[in-house]
């Protein structure tokens, strides 16, 4: 990873138009399970995500007649929903056929501002023309919010055959201290094989309750996309690819997929590169 982690001249920075740029095609990623892309910029990087969500979703509707999407909260990914809204390349995804869920949700009102489907409401939801009955928010406040989320995909997954009653894309972010989804370091629920959805209650994080899906589901999903960018994010993900840690100590190396496929989609700045 040391070789990555260097100054690049003036002269190979690309504008700011959001067009790809010679020097996209020469950036060296890190050594992570899965393939990994690597873009200069974010708008960059969010192109090649936004189309590939509508590559899968056209895909799996045509296959199964539903894509089931999953969905991060976090602050990394606002500008892939935003582009999946106003991006004229991406108004083909098949909306009216989507199943949209959340990978995990802080425990409070839906109206509190630090609630993922807030966010996902706001910036997707309301703009998509997503049937409400497709929509499947995690109702954190309820007592039994694990067992009806588990409950609810269980019996909405299973209207595909056998083999293919998974979610077709999972999209995720990462923590600075390598958790994600609310995974998090040296929590119990990394261990978790049986259940598909977790009640959790970590330390240090606000608010500390919060549901999750777990990586049994996580892992057997059709496409996993870990999205991580900006500078903050390089010791962690040079960590990951010096690959001594375990999953204990950095959870997101527990994504791996049973019969699918993961990409890390990763700016410079998470690569370790001076911007
Ligand atoms: C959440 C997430 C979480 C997130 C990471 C990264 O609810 O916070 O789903 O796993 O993806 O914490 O968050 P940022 O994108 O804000 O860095």
């Amino acid at each position: 990873m040391e070789q990555m982690i260097q100054t690049r001249s003036n002269a190979d920075k690309s504008d700011d138009s959001g067009s790809y740029s010679l020097e996209d095609l020469d950036l060296e990623g890190p050594s992570l399970p899965g393939e990994v892309i690597v873009k200069k910029s974010v708008e960059n990087l969010i192109d090649l995500l936004a189309a590939e969500i509508v590559v899968q979703a056209t895909l799996c509707v045509r296959k199964f007649g539903t894509f089931h999407l999953a969905l991060s909260g976090g602050s990394t990914p606002l500008p892939l929903y935003e582009r999946l809204m106003y991006d004229p390349n991406c108004r083909n995804l098949p909306w009216a056929h989507t199943h949209l869920w959340i990978v995990d949700e802080r425990c409070v009102p839906f109206d509190d501002e630090r609630s993922n489907f807030q966010m996902i409401n706001e910036t997707i939801v309301i703009h998509s023309g997503i049937p409400p009955e497709q929509v499947h928010p995690i109702a954190a406040m309820s007592q039994n919010a694990e067992v009806e989320y588990e409950a609810q995909l269980r019996e909405l997954l299973a209207q595909r055959e056998a083999g293919e009653d998974r979610l077709d894309f999972v999209l995720l972010g990462m923590g600075s201290d390598g958790h994600t989804a609310s995974l998090f370091p040296s929590h119990e629920a990394i261990n978790e094989r049986v259940k598909i959805v977790r009640a959790i209650e970590a330390d240090n994080v606000d608010p500390p309750q919060r549901i999750t899906m777990t990586l049994p589901l996580i892992n057997s999903a059709r496409e996993i996309a870990i999205l991580v960018t900006g500078e903050s994010k390089a010791p962690m993900i040079e960590r990951i690819a010096s690959g001594h840690e375990s999953m204990d100590e950095l959870p997101i190396k527990g994504v791996i997929p049973t019969n699918g496929s993961l990409k890390w989609y990763l700016d410079a700045g998470a690569c370790g590169y001076a911007q």
